[in-house]
Protein backbone atom coordinates (compact mmCIF):
# COMPACT_ATOMS: atom_id res chain seq x y z
CA UNK A 1 0.00 0.00 0.00
CA UNK A 2 0.92 3.28 -0.84
CA UNK A 3 1.73 5.86 1.81
CA UNK A 4 -0.73 8.31 0.26
CA UNK A 5 -3.49 5.69 0.40
CA UNK A 6 -2.56 5.31 3.67
CA UNK A 7 -1.94 8.51 4.78
CA UNK A 8 -5.67 9.54 3.87
CA UNK A 9 -7.23 6.51 5.77
CA UNK A 10 -5.24 7.22 9.25
CA UNK A 11 -6.55 10.45 9.13
CA UNK A 12 -10.04 9.77 8.50
CA UNK A 13 -9.95 6.79 10.66
CA UNK A 14 -7.79 9.46 13.70
CA UNK A 15 -10.52 11.97 13.31
CA UNK A 16 -13.40 9.05 13.47
CA UNK A 17 -11.90 7.80 17.12
CA UNK A 18 -11.51 11.03 18.12
CA UNK A 19 -15.23 12.13 17.66
CA UNK A 20 -16.37 8.56 19.36
CA UNK A 21 -14.19 9.56 22.29
CA UNK A 22 -15.46 12.57 22.24
CA UNK A 23 -19.31 11.42 22.48
CA UNK A 24 -18.78 8.17 25.16
CA UNK A 25 -16.23 9.84 27.34
CA UNK A 26 -18.85 11.92 29.32
CA UNK A 27 -18.23 15.56 31.20
CA UNK A 28 -20.86 15.71 33.41
CA UNK A 29 -20.09 13.16 36.01
CA UNK A 30 -19.78 13.73 40.03
CA UNK A 31 -16.81 16.16 41.80
CA UNK A 32 -14.88 17.09 38.01
CA UNK A 33 -14.36 13.21 37.59
CA UNK A 34 -14.87 13.53 33.51
CA UNK A 35 -12.67 16.23 32.98
CA UNK A 36 -9.53 14.39 34.28
CA UNK A 37 -10.80 10.98 32.17
CA UNK A 38 -11.31 13.42 28.98
CA UNK A 39 -8.10 14.90 30.23
CA UNK A 40 -6.51 11.65 29.79
CA UNK A 41 -7.78 9.90 26.97
CA UNK A 42 -8.72 13.31 24.51
CA UNK A 43 -6.56 15.26 22.40
CA UNK A 44 -3.05 13.04 22.62
CA UNK A 45 -1.74 9.95 21.91
CA UNK A 46 -0.99 8.17 18.81
CA UNK A 47 -4.02 5.93 18.46
CA UNK A 48 -2.02 2.95 17.35
CA UNK A 49 -4.50 0.41 18.97
CA UNK A 50 -7.65 1.58 17.42
CA UNK A 51 -5.75 2.01 14.46
CA UNK A 52 -4.99 -1.38 14.95
CA UNK A 53 -8.50 -2.83 15.89
CA UNK A 54 -9.94 -0.93 12.50
CA UNK A 55 -7.39 -1.94 10.21
CA UNK A 56 -7.85 -5.76 11.39
CA UNK A 57 -11.94 -5.51 11.15
CA UNK A 58 -11.39 -4.49 7.41
CA UNK A 59 -9.20 -7.21 6.91
CA UNK A 60 -12.23 -9.12 7.94
CA UNK A 61 -14.73 -6.71 6.33
CA UNK A 62 -15.93 -6.67 10.04
CA UNK A 63 -18.91 -4.75 11.31
CA UNK A 64 -17.83 -1.09 11.38
CA UNK A 65 -19.69 0.07 14.43
CA UNK A 66 -18.89 -2.77 16.77
CA UNK A 67 -15.01 -2.09 15.48
CA UNK A 68 -15.29 1.57 16.00
CA UNK A 69 -16.73 0.64 19.83
CA UNK A 70 -13.77 -2.12 20.10
CA UNK A 71 -11.26 0.62 19.31
CA UNK A 72 -12.96 2.96 21.41
CA UNK A 73 -12.80 0.42 24.51
CA UNK A 74 -9.34 -0.14 23.95
CA UNK A 75 -7.93 3.01 23.93
CA UNK A 76 -9.69 3.84 27.02
CA UNK A 77 -7.86 1.13 28.62
CA UNK A 78 -4.69 2.01 27.57
CA UNK A 79 -4.84 5.79 28.56
CA UNK A 80 -6.11 4.34 31.63
CA UNK A 81 -3.24 2.79 32.05
CA UNK A 82 -0.91 5.50 31.32
CA UNK A 83 -2.45 7.84 33.95
CA UNK A 84 -1.99 4.78 36.43
CA UNK A 85 1.29 3.85 35.01
CA UNK A 86 2.34 7.55 35.77
CA UNK A 87 1.60 7.87 39.17
CA UNK A 88 3.76 8.62 42.10
CA UNK A 89 3.58 5.06 43.09
CA UNK A 90 4.73 3.43 39.85
CA UNK A 91 6.83 5.55 37.48
CA UNK A 92 6.17 9.14 38.73
CA UNK A 93 5.83 10.89 35.82
CA UNK A 94 5.23 14.75 34.99
CA UNK A 95 4.75 14.61 31.58
CA UNK A 96 2.74 12.62 29.15
CA UNK A 97 1.44 12.97 25.75
CA UNK A 98 2.97 16.79 25.72
CA UNK A 99 0.76 17.79 28.62
CA UNK A 100 1.20 17.47 32.99
CA UNK A 101 0.05 13.97 33.80
CA UNK A 102 -3.11 13.13 35.30
CA UNK A 103 -1.91 13.36 38.92
CA UNK A 104 -0.29 16.80 38.30
CA UNK A 105 -2.82 18.38 36.77
CA UNK A 106 -5.89 16.86 39.16
CA UNK A 107 -4.02 15.22 42.24
CA UNK A 108 -3.28 12.15 43.21
CA UNK A 109 -6.97 10.60 44.37
CA UNK A 110 -8.54 12.42 40.95
CA UNK A 111 -5.86 10.25 38.78
CA UNK A 112 -6.52 6.97 40.25
CA UNK A 113 -10.42 7.39 39.78
CA UNK A 114 -9.89 8.32 36.84
CA UNK A 115 -8.29 5.51 35.71
CA UNK A 116 -11.14 3.12 37.50
CA UNK A 117 -13.96 5.03 35.68
CA UNK A 118 -11.94 4.96 32.26
CA UNK A 119 -11.42 0.77 33.11
CA UNK A 120 -14.90 0.73 33.39
CA UNK A 121 -16.69 2.74 30.70
CA UNK A 122 -14.08 0.75 28.62
CA UNK A 123 -16.77 -2.22 29.44
CA UNK A 124 -19.74 -0.04 29.61
CA UNK A 125 -18.74 0.69 25.55
CA UNK A 126 -18.33 -2.78 24.59
CA UNK A 127 -21.60 -3.55 26.28
CA UNK A 128 -24.72 -0.93 24.75
CA UNK A 129 -28.35 -1.81 24.41
CA UNK A 130 -28.18 -0.96 20.73
CA UNK A 131 -28.73 -4.16 18.95
CA UNK A 132 -25.12 -5.10 18.84
CA UNK A 133 -24.83 -8.46 18.83
CA UNK A 134 -24.93 -9.90 22.62
CA UNK A 135 -22.84 -12.97 21.37
CA UNK A 136 -19.70 -10.48 19.83
CA UNK A 137 -20.19 -7.81 23.11
CA UNK A 138 -18.92 -11.12 25.52
CA UNK A 139 -16.31 -11.99 22.82
CA UNK A 140 -15.08 -8.14 22.74
CA UNK A 141 -15.19 -8.21 27.01
CA UNK A 142 -13.40 -11.40 27.42
CA UNK A 143 -10.81 -10.34 24.94
CA UNK A 144 -10.60 -6.90 26.54
CA UNK A 145 -10.29 -7.97 29.92
CA UNK A 146 -7.77 -10.77 29.77
CA UNK A 147 -5.47 -8.44 28.15
CA UNK A 148 -6.14 -5.98 30.46
CA UNK A 149 -5.94 -8.34 33.69
CA UNK A 150 -3.73 -10.35 35.93
CA UNK A 151 -2.77 -12.13 33.14
CA UNK A 152 -1.90 -9.68 30.27
CA UNK A 153 -1.18 -5.85 31.43
CA UNK A 154 -2.19 -5.25 34.97
CA UNK A 155 0.54 -8.20 35.58
CA UNK A 156 3.13 -7.29 33.50
CA UNK A 157 3.34 -3.95 35.22
CA UNK A 158 3.43 -5.98 38.77
CA UNK A 159 6.28 -7.90 37.12
CA UNK A 160 7.85 -4.31 35.96
CA UNK A 161 7.43 -2.46 39.21
CA UNK A 162 8.85 -5.99 40.96
CA UNK A 163 12.15 -5.66 38.63
CA UNK A 164 13.29 -2.72 39.50
CA UNK A 165 17.24 -2.40 39.95
CA UNK A 166 17.22 -6.44 39.14
CA UNK A 167 18.98 -8.23 36.03
CA UNK A 168 16.55 -9.99 34.27
CA UNK A 169 17.17 -12.59 31.69
CA UNK A 170 15.89 -12.34 28.88
CA UNK A 171 13.63 -14.95 28.87
CA UNK A 172 11.77 -12.97 31.84
CA UNK A 173 12.09 -9.30 30.58
CA UNK A 174 10.03 -10.70 27.16
CA UNK A 175 7.94 -12.17 29.10
CA UNK A 176 7.03 -9.11 31.24
CA UNK A 177 7.09 -6.92 28.02
CA UNK A 178 4.41 -9.06 26.32
CA UNK A 179 2.22 -8.65 29.59
CA UNK A 180 2.38 -5.31 30.28
CA UNK A 181 2.75 -3.76 26.43
CA UNK A 182 2.01 -6.75 23.92
CA UNK A 183 -1.25 -7.88 25.78
CA UNK A 184 -3.20 -4.73 24.53
CA UNK A 185 -2.02 -4.38 21.17
CA UNK A 186 -2.66 -8.07 20.43
CA UNK A 187 -6.17 -7.82 21.83
CA UNK A 188 -6.95 -5.12 19.78
CA UNK A 189 -5.85 -7.29 16.48
CA UNK A 190 -8.15 -9.43 17.94
CA UNK A 191 -10.94 -7.78 18.87
CA UNK A 192 -10.87 -6.46 15.23
CA UNK A 193 -10.75 -9.50 13.53
CA UNK A 194 -13.94 -10.73 16.12
CA UNK A 195 -16.47 -8.23 14.08
CA UNK A 196 -16.04 -9.95 11.05
CA UNK A 197 -15.50 -14.25 10.14
CA UNK A 198 -12.17 -15.60 10.43
CA UNK A 199 -11.55 -19.20 9.93
CA UNK A 200 -9.09 -20.93 12.52
CA UNK A 201 -5.95 -20.58 10.39
CA UNK A 202 -6.28 -16.61 9.77
CA UNK A 203 -7.39 -16.04 13.28
CA UNK A 204 -3.87 -18.21 14.57
CA UNK A 205 -2.01 -15.78 12.11
CA UNK A 206 -3.32 -12.98 13.21
CA UNK A 207 -3.00 -13.80 17.18
CA UNK A 208 0.88 -14.61 15.91
CA UNK A 209 0.86 -11.19 13.96
CA UNK A 210 -0.17 -9.28 17.37
CA UNK A 211 2.22 -11.15 19.22
CA UNK A 212 4.97 -10.02 17.52
CA UNK A 213 3.69 -6.41 17.16
CA UNK A 214 2.86 -6.05 20.67
CA UNK A 215 6.26 -7.25 21.58
CA UNK A 216 8.71 -5.07 19.07
CA UNK A 217 6.40 -2.15 20.18
CA UNK A 218 7.90 -1.84 23.81
CA UNK A 219 11.49 -2.97 22.49
CA UNK A 220 11.21 0.06 20.55
CA UNK A 221 9.64 2.28 23.45
CA UNK A 222 12.59 0.72 25.46
CA UNK A 223 15.08 2.05 22.92
CA UNK A 224 13.39 5.48 21.77
CA UNK A 225 13.69 6.33 25.97
CA UNK A 226 17.31 6.38 25.06
CA UNK A 227 17.41 8.06 21.93
CA UNK A 228 15.16 10.84 21.68
CA UNK A 229 14.29 13.62 23.83
CA UNK A 230 11.23 14.46 25.72
CA UNK A 231 10.16 17.04 23.52
CA UNK A 232 9.91 14.51 21.12
CA UNK A 233 8.23 11.71 23.04
CA UNK A 234 5.87 13.95 24.55
CA UNK A 235 7.25 12.16 28.08
CA UNK A 236 9.78 12.12 30.33
CA UNK A 237 13.04 10.52 28.32
CA UNK A 238 15.55 9.06 30.30
CA UNK A 239 13.05 7.30 32.22
CA UNK A 240 14.13 4.16 32.31
CA UNK A 241 17.77 3.89 33.63
CA UNK A 242 16.85 7.20 36.15
CA UNK A 243 14.13 4.46 37.42
CA UNK A 244 16.57 1.60 37.46
CA UNK A 245 14.64 -0.55 35.25
CA UNK A 246 15.70 -3.61 33.86
CA UNK A 247 14.75 -3.19 29.39
CA UNK A 248 15.90 -4.21 26.22
CA UNK A 249 18.68 -2.03 26.22
CA UNK A 250 19.49 -2.58 29.40
CA UNK A 251 19.49 -6.36 29.09
CA UNK A 252 20.68 -6.50 25.56
CA UNK A 253 22.18 -3.35 24.67
CA UNK A 254 21.16 -0.90 21.75
CA UNK A 255 22.00 -2.64 18.70
CA UNK A 256 20.60 -6.18 20.16
CA UNK A 257 17.32 -3.90 20.48
CA UNK A 258 17.16 -2.87 17.32
CA UNK A 259 17.93 -6.27 15.64
CA UNK A 260 15.12 -7.88 17.87
CA UNK A 261 12.56 -5.20 16.70
CA UNK A 262 13.63 -5.79 12.76
CA UNK A 263 13.30 -9.69 13.75
CA UNK A 264 9.85 -9.72 15.12
CA UNK A 265 8.66 -7.06 12.53
CA UNK A 266 9.95 -9.56 10.07
CA UNK A 267 7.63 -12.35 12.12
CA UNK A 268 4.81 -9.92 12.28
CA UNK A 269 4.90 -9.74 8.15
CA UNK A 270 5.24 -13.45 8.07
CA UNK A 271 2.35 -13.66 10.28
CA UNK A 272 -0.02 -11.70 7.81
CA UNK A 273 1.38 -13.37 4.74
CA UNK A 274 0.11 -16.58 5.66
CA UNK A 275 -3.03 -15.52 7.01
CA UNK A 276 -4.89 -16.55 3.79
CA UNK A 277 -6.69 -12.75 4.23
CA UNK A 278 -6.83 -10.32 1.17
CA UNK A 279 -6.71 -7.42 2.56
CA UNK A 280 -3.79 -7.19 4.99
CA UNK A 281 -1.85 -3.86 3.89
CA UNK A 282 -3.25 -1.72 6.44
CA UNK A 283 -2.12 -4.11 8.84
CA UNK A 284 1.54 -4.64 7.31
CA UNK A 285 2.02 -0.77 7.58
CA UNK A 286 1.07 -0.61 11.05
CA UNK A 287 4.16 -3.16 11.52
CA UNK A 288 6.38 -0.90 9.85
CA UNK A 289 5.27 2.12 11.65
CA UNK A 290 6.01 0.39 15.28
CA UNK A 291 9.42 -0.43 14.16
CA UNK A 292 10.21 2.49 12.78
CA UNK A 293 8.77 5.34 14.80
CA UNK A 294 10.31 8.20 16.91
CA UNK A 295 8.30 9.04 19.04
C1 LIG B 1 3.13 4.13 25.67
O1 LIG B 1 2.27 3.76 24.63
C2 LIG B 1 3.11 3.14 26.76
C3 LIG B 1 3.52 1.81 26.37
C4 LIG B 1 2.71 0.81 26.41
C5 LIG B 1 4.89 1.58 25.97
P1 LIG B 1 2.11 4.65 23.36
O2 LIG B 1 3.48 5.02 22.82
O3 LIG B 1 1.19 3.99 22.39
O4 LIG B 1 1.46 5.97 23.92
P2 LIG B 1 0.47 7.01 23.25
O5 LIG B 1 -0.88 6.38 23.26
O6 LIG B 1 0.94 7.29 21.84
O7 LIG B 1 0.55 8.21 24.13
C1 LIG C 1 4.18 1.17 30.26
O1 LIG C 1 5.51 0.93 30.08
C2 LIG C 1 3.33 0.06 29.96
C3 LIG C 1 1.95 0.31 30.39
C4 LIG C 1 1.17 -0.68 30.61
C5 LIG C 1 1.42 1.68 30.58
P1 LIG C 1 6.40 2.20 30.30
O2 LIG C 1 6.40 2.64 31.69
O3 LIG C 1 7.71 1.98 29.62
O4 LIG C 1 5.59 3.28 29.42
P2 LIG C 1 6.06 4.79 29.25
O5 LIG C 1 7.44 4.76 28.67
O6 LIG C 1 5.94 5.44 30.59
O7 LIG C 1 5.06 5.33 28.24
MG1 LIG D 1 6.00 1.79 33.52
MG1 LIG E 1 6.22 4.69 32.45
MG1 LIG F 1 8.77 3.30 28.40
Amino acid sequence: MNNDNMDGWVTSQLGAVEAALDRLVPSNTPAGLGEAMRYAVLDGGKRLRPLLVLAAAEAVRGDEGAAMRAAVAVELIHAYSLVHDDMPCMDDDALRRGKPTVHVQFGEAQAMLAGDAMQALAFEVLTPDDGMAPALQARLVALLARAAGHAGMAGGQAIDLASVGRPLTETALRDMHRRKTGALLQASVLMGAACGQTDASSWDALRAYGDALGLAFQVVDDILDVTQASETLGKTAGKDSECNKPTYVSVLGLDEARRQADTLRDQAMAALSRSGLAHTDRLAWLADKVVDRHH
